[in-house]
């Protein structure tokens, strides 16, 4: 059986996953109306794997007789001045995601909710991987300043990402 306390941290988590996926589906829709089609790409993937992030914490929370009580999730901003912009906040809120998954795992360590510190390892390493991946884009474009060739060309790039 879940921990009460533990449950009610995952419950809250799956709604910071939903948020992530509103973020960068906001982002990606604004990426849209710039026209930089592999950003937006980019960022519907990343959109896409947050709802998988979401779903791994409903089956955990489910399979350990938990309850799911589902949250209202905010709206996230729908314009920004640059991708250099997005790409800095992206960065930002995974840096944040990550730090709420360690207080989790901190909270299951504390009441002994063995099962969900284990669980909770595999998103200790993909945040490691999200975090790496964002900040490498955002150091991009802040090389990249006002060079329009550049950008088209990571555009292109971000466009090749697979699912
Ligand atoms: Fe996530
Ligand atoms: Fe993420």
């Amino acid at each position: 059986m879940i921990n009460s306390k533990v449950e009610g941290a995952l419950n809250d988590q799956v709604r910071k996953e939903f948020y992530s996926f509103y973020l960068y589906l906001s982002m990606a829709a604004h990426f849209e109306s710039m026209n930089l089609k592999g950003f937006a790409h980019w960022m519907k993937i990343q959109a896409n794997e947050e709802t998988k992030h979401a779903m791994k914490i409903y089956e955990h929370i489910i399979q350990r007789g938990g309850k799911i009580v589902l949250q209202q999730i905010d709206a996230p901003p729908s314009t920004w001045k640059s991708a250099k912009e997005m790409f800095a906040e992206a960065y930002q809120h995974e840096q944040k995601v990550t730090e709420s998954i360690n207080k989790i795992v901190e909270l299951s360590k504390a009441e002994k909710d063995n099962a969900s510190e284990i669980f909770l390892q595999w998103f200790v390493n993909e945040q490691v991987e999200e975090e790496a991946s964002t900040y490498e884009i955002a150091q991009k474009l802040q090389m990249i300043g006002d060079d329009a060739r550049a950008l088209f060309m990571l555009d292109a790039e971000l466009g090749k990402r697979s699912s």
